[in-house]
C-alpha cells in the first residue's frame, strides 16, 4: 500500500480545476455558433450539395497529436467552421435527392441542444420523470398515428437499426425463449440490411432466413410466404417471424401488410414492420390507406430522423404487448435498487439496451406542438405531391425512362439514350455502364445528390422527395441537370 499523503499536502494540491466557462463567454460562444447555424439554413438553397475530401486531404487538414495546451473557444470553433463543417454533403439541402433524405426543422435542432444543455439522464423516472412522461405521450401519438393499441409500449433510439435489433430482439424473447436453432425468419429481397445485422447479432444464420421473391412492384409476394411457411412446417421447423416493410429503401414498395398480418396469425408468426422511412406517411389520409394493415403489426420501427423532420438520431421501435419489452430487457443489478419503485414508473432503461440515454423525444414533443399535426401533415402531403410532380415531368423527358414509382416519395428511372447498341443483352449491358456513370456524374457535381441502386438486373437512379424545403423548382432544376449530366455521358461513352 502507498503510505498515506498527510492531510495538509492533500489539502494543498486541490485547486478546484473545472471546466467552466464564466457565464459571458458561454453566451457569446453560444450566440455564434447559433448564428452560424442560421446562416447555414439561410443560404443552403444557393450554396452546392457540400464537398468530399480525400483521407489523405482530411490526414493533412486535421492530424493532430493530442493537444496538451489549451486554445481559446474562438480558435477551435473557427478551426471547425473552416476545416471540417464544409466537407460534408448537406442532406437537408433542398435539392439533395439521395438515399434518404434528412431535414431537421429548427425548432427540433434547438430540442437537442436544450437536452444537450442540461444533459437529461432519460433511463429512469427517478431521474427523469418529466422528459419520461414526454416520451410516453410522444409514443403515445406515434401509435395513435399508426392504430396500435394504447397497451403498446415502446422507447426513442438511435435510429432505425437499433429499433430493428431491438423488435427482433423482443420477438426472440417472447416467442421462441431465445432458443433460435430451429426458428425460421422470412423476409423480402428488399428488406432493408439492417434487419440483416439485427438477425445476425440475435444469433439467427442465414440458412434460418428465407428471402421470399416480390411481385414486378418489388412487394412481398404472399402466396410464396404461404407456401413457404408450408414447406419449413413440413421440414419440423419453426416460422417465427415475418418481416413487412412499410417503405423499402430502394423504392418505397409496400408490402400487403393486411394478407401478411393474416398469414402471421393463421401461423403464429411475429410480424414486423420496418417503417422506418415510410410510416410518417400515416399522418396524412392517403398515407394511412397505402399503410393499411399496419395496425396489426406485432413490432413497428419508425425513424423521426427521416420523414419526421429530426435531427440525427432519432428512431423509435414499438412493441403491440408492451410488457413483453420489459420481459426482454429488465436487469436489476444492486446499484439500481432505488430506481425500482412504483410499476407506473416507467425507467425506460427497462425498454432497451441503453441504459445512459438522451432525451430524444423533446426533439419530436416540441416540434409537434410548434408546428402542429397540421403542418406535418401538410409538408408530408407536399413530398407525395412532389414526388408525383417530379414522376411526371421526368415521363415527359425523351431521355429518362421511369422504373418504378411513385411509391411513399420515392421512384426510380433510367436514362435511355434514342440509340441503343442492336442486341437486347448489349443494350441491357450499355444501360448499365451509362446509367452508373451518369450517377456518378451527378454525385461530383455538387449541384444535386442522387443515388442509385440494383433492381434486378438493371441499374437504376433513385429519386427520394422528404425535404420540406424542397420546392417544384428544385425538382425542374434536377430535371434539367439531370439531362444535361445524361447527354455528356452519353457522348463520353459514345
Ligand atoms: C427501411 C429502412 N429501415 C431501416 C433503416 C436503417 O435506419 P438507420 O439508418 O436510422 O439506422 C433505413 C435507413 O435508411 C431504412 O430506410
Amino acid at each position: 500500500m502507498t503510505p498515506e499523503i498527510p492531510l495538509e499536502q492533500l489539502e494543498a494540491r486541490i485547486h478546484d480545476v473545472s471546466l467552466d466557462l464564466d457565464p459571458e463567454s458561454m453566451r457569446r460562444a453560444g450566440y455564434r455558433v447559433v448564428d452560424w447555424m442560421v446562416q447555414r439554413l439561410a443560404h443552403l438553397r444557393e450554396s452546392t450539395l457540400g464537398q468530399e475530401l480525400s483521407r489523405e486531404e482530411t490526414e493533412k487538414l486535421l492530424r493532430e497529436a493530442l493537444p496538451e495546451e489549451p486554445s481559446n473557444f474562438d480558435q477551435v470553433y473557427d478551426e471547425y467552421t473552416r476545416k471540417v463543417a464544409p466537407n460534408v454533403i448537406q442532406l437537408d439541402h433542398p435539392r439533395f435527392f439521395a438515399f434518404v433524405p434528412s431535414a431537421p426543422n429548427f425548432v427540433s435542432v434547438l430540442a437537442d441542444a436544450l437536452v444537450a444543455g442540461t444533459n437529461v439522464f432519460a433511463g429512469t423516472w427517478l431521474e427523469s420523470s418529466g422528459p419520461s412522461q414526454v416520451e410516453l405521450i410522444v409514443l403515445d401519438w406515434f401509435k395513435q398515428m399508426l392504430g396500435l393499441p394504447a397497451e403498446a409500449a415502446g422507447l426513442l433510439v438511435s435510429g432505425g437499426s437499433v429499433a430493428n435489433l431491438t423488435a427482433l430482439a423482443v420477438a426472440r424473447r417472447a416467442v421462441l425463449n431465445d432458443e433460435t436453432s430451429d426458428a425460421v425468419v422470412y423476409l423480402s429481397e428488399q428488406t432493408h440490411a439492417s434487419i440483416d445485422r439485427g438477425l445476425r447479432l440475435l444469433g439467427i444464420h442465414l440458412r434460418q432466413l428465407r428471402r421470399i421473391p416480390t411481385d414486378p412492384q418489388f412487394r412481398l409476394d404472399t402466396k410464396k410466404l404461404a407456401e413457404r411457411i408450408g414447406l419449413d412446417r413440413k421440414a419440423g421447423l419453426r416460422p417465427w417471424v415475418v418481416i413487412a416493410n412499410a417503405g423499402t429503401t430502394n423504392t418505397g414498395a409496400i408490402d400487403p401488410m393486411r394478407e401478411i398480418a393474416e398469414i402471421a396469425r393463421e401461423h403464429s408468426l411475429w410480424m414486423h414492420v420496418d417503417a422506418a422511412y415510410g410510416g410518417f406517411a400515416a399522418l396524412t389520409a392517403r398515407g394511412r390507406e397505402l399503410l393499411a394493415g399496419i395496425e396489426r403489426a406485432d413490432s413497428v420501427v419508425l425513424d423521426p430522423h427521416k420523414w419526421f423532420y429530426c435531427p440525427f438520431e432519432a428512431g423509435c421501435v414499438i412493441v403491440r404487448n408492451g410488457r413483453l419489452m420489459r420481459e426482454t430487457f429488465r436487469i436489476l443489478p444492486e446499484y439500481m435498487v432505488d430506481v425500482a419503485r412504483e410499476e407506473r414508473e416507467v425507467n425506460f432503461c427497462d425498454y432497451g439496451v441503453q441504459l445512459t440515454r438522451s432525451f430524444r423525444a423533446l426533439k419530436v414533443w416540441m416540434a409537434v406542438k410548434t408546428f402542429g399535426a397540421r403542418r406535418l401533415r401538410e409538408v408530408i402531403d407536399q413530398c407525395l405531391d412532389l414526388t408525383a410532380y417530379a414522376v411526371r415531368l421526368f415521363q415527359n423527358s425523351p431521355h429518362l425512362e421511369i422504373a418504378t414509382g411513385p411509391s411513399l416519395g420515392i421512384f426510380t428511372f433510367r436514362y435511355v439514350p434514342k440509340k441503343l447498341p442492336d442486341s437486347g443483352t448489349e443494350g441491357e449491358v450499355y444501360l448499365n455502364r451509362l446509367n452508373e456513370a451518369l450517377a456518378a456524374r451527378i454525385i461530383a457535381s455538387r449541384q444535386l445528390m442522387l443515388s442509385s441502386t440494383r433492381l434486378g438486373s438493371c441499374h437504376v437512379l433513385r429519386f427520394c422527395v422528404l425535404n420540406h424545403r424542397t420546392r417544384k423548382e428544385d425538382v425542374r432544376e434536377a430535371l434539367r441537370l439531370i439531362e444535361q449530366f445524361g447527354q455528356e455521358v452519353e457522348r463520353s461513352l459514345a
